[in-house]
């Protein structure tokens, strides 16, 4: 098969706050399955970048006492070293306040326009008049028209779940100012969306979308589409919408332009040709790794921004559920609610990345970390299973045979096994179902310990005559370790990394699975990963409460 030529992306977060071990269910599932993608040989190039605009970073900044450009400089920082600790291979991470993003922005909306996909109307809406600034539904607080409960949002009443207009609040008041907010008149533009039904139809029923994430979009389609507002008035951290002196760019408008954009700035600097990969006619892949909560914007925003500007759509967009932790919504009293940076400070990267390959499957239901499962899970899989394998061989090779691997491999059936389940794993990462591969590779690792627990070559080392029989099970077990870190390698970069410098290779192949080493010097074992104990997840909650 010729080689694949793929872009993938991740969800862009926002730029005011850190990242949480929510967000990187996606980054470390997006991850695997690119690194799983460049082991099958394939082209492949991950872009992601902040997502600088909006009012809440125009907000935090102002409460700062900074400007929003310093405020996003900062946190892209952060950002990029927590991805960068969890092994986050990007090709390319951007912000979505950069030059490649305010043209492309400005070219899509421009060929929006001229196609007439932009019409303008006036809306009233809620505004404050101190702070002089139109209030979104979140930072208007009042009481609840239906059960009178106080200190409810605007849309929503928390007590009696209540859904209303901001209008119908009562004693209603902007969370920034403490004023009374008024109505007031302003020209929007929006992008016609029922221009695109017909063809958004089509696109959600060809194959781009999970099952779940179509059934969801044909009850939309049912409720009918509505235009879309893109523009927002100053005061507001964004792009100018071209020919205005006071509209800007809804933050949703170039958000998903930010994937092109970071794919841009990746073109500028290397030999990658922008058109292959959005042209219309292009015959190369792209897809879009999300949370569930975002399909709306992936699914028919987003579409039929491409279609009406020209670009060509996605191939797909793979939504993933949402993470609880202990089987609740992350809680920052419970200390459940983890940054990215408080789990880095307290455990490995790399056994998280185990447990949520453990957990992800192709589908959208939510993934629970239960933190005493993780421990388990991690424990006995990887440091009980794995890395044992290895651990109770190596040491034989490295004494009595001077660290050289037999001259042939044993039990060449058990290791053809071993060999032959490479191709339902490889099946099984391609469709995302990590979950299948981890325990196919598990119930592999229990075979490998499995024939060493038989062979016992402990007891047969004791006897003398057997040095050839010790010689070649040993080999054979590092062989069989062999190959499940190949198969571990798109979850566990740095654990092979060890592995590799231990079995004194260069870099583990999928491709060289069949050949076992022979008459190969290895170097001396040394621990692959430490086992997690209480401790260390204690500690990690406890920092994590507020
Ligand atoms: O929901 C969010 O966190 C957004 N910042 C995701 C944007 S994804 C893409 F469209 F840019
Ligand atoms: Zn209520």
């Amino acid at each position: 098969m010729s080689k694949r030529r793929i872009l993938v992306t991740s969800a862009l977060p926002y730029a005011n706050g850190e990242l949480h071990l929510g967000y990187m269910l996606e980054t470390i599932q997006t991850d695997i399955w690119v690194r799983f993608q460049k082991m099958m040989g394939n082209e492949c190039h991950y872009v992601c970048a902040d997502d600088a605009h909006g009012t809440p970073i125009m907000l935090k900044a102002d409460e700062m006492g900074i400007e929003p450009e310093t405020l996003i400089e900062q946190v892209r920082i952060r950002h990029q070293a927590d991805l960068d600790d969890f092994h986050i291979d990007f090709s390319q991470y951007h912000s979505t306040h950069s030059e490649e993003n305010r043209e492309i922005s400005e070219l899509i909306y421009n060929r929006l326009n001229v196609s007439g996909y932009i019409k303008k109307r006036v809306i009233s809406q809620a505004f404050d008049p101190e702070k002089e600034m139109f209030l979104p539904d979140r930072y208007i607080k009042g009481e609840c028209p239906k059960c009178g409960a106080d200190d409810q949002y605007g849309d929503n009443c928390e007590v009696c779940s209540a859904t209303y207009s901001t209008t119908e609040i009562k004693n209603a008041r902007s969370v920034i100012s403490g004023a009374t907010p008024i109505e007031k008149d302003s020209e929007h533009y929006f992008f016609d969306l029922p221009q695109f039904e017909q063809e958004l139809k089509n696109w959600t029923k060809a194959g781009h979308l999970q099952d779940e994430v179509s059934n969801k979009l044909a009850e939309w389609f049912e409720q009918g589409l509505q235009q879309w507002d893109i523009s927002r008035d100053k005061p507001y951290f964004g792009f100018k919408i071209p020919e205005t002196e006071d509209k800007y760019f809804y933050v949703w408008l170039d958000a998903p332009i930010g994937y092109m954009a970071s794919f841009k700035k990746l073109c500028d600097n290397s030999e990658l040709n922008f058109d292959d990969f959005f042209g219309k006619d292009s015959d190369t892949e792209l897809y879009h790794f999300i949370g569930k909560d975002i399909v709306y914007f992936h699914a028919l925003f987003w579409p039929a921004t491409l279609m009406g500007s020209d670009f060509r759509t996605p191939d797909a967009v793979f939504a993933h559920g949402f993470l609880s932790v202990n089987g609740q919504k992350m809680s920052k009293s419970r200390g459940t609610f983890i940054n990215a940076r408080t789990y880095l400070e307290n455990l490995d990267p790399e056994c998280l990345r185990y447990y949520y390959a453990y957990k992800l499957t192709a589908k959208i239901d939510d993934i629970d970390l239960n933190l005493q499962d993780f421990k388990k899970r991690v424990n006995s899989d990887l440091v009980g299973k794995v890395i044992n394998i290895a651990s109770r061989s190596a040491s034989f090779v490295v004494k009595k045979y001077d660290n050289e691997l037999s001259a042939n491999c044993i039990e060449k059936s058990l290791y053809d096994e071993f060999v032959e389940a490479g191709s339902d794993i490889a099946k099984h990462y391609e469709a995302r179902n990590f979950s299948h591969a981890m325990r196919l590779i598990m119930k592999l690792a229990d075979k490998a310990n499995q024939y060493i627990d038989e062979k016992k070559p402990w007891q047969l080392a004791k006897i003398e005559g057997n040095e050839k029989e010790v010689h070649e099970i040993t080999s054979l077990a590092i062989n069989l370790f062999k190959v499940l870190m190949t198969y571990l390698k798109p979850v566990l970069p740095e654990m092979t990394t060890r592995s590799e410098e231990f079995l004194n290779v260069d870099s583990l192949k999928w491709a060289d699975i069949q050949h076992p080493l022979i008459n190969h010097k290895i170097n001396k074992f040394k621990p692959l990963m430490t086992r997690i104990e209480d401790d260390q997840i204690d500690q990690m909650v406890e920092s994590s409460k507020v």
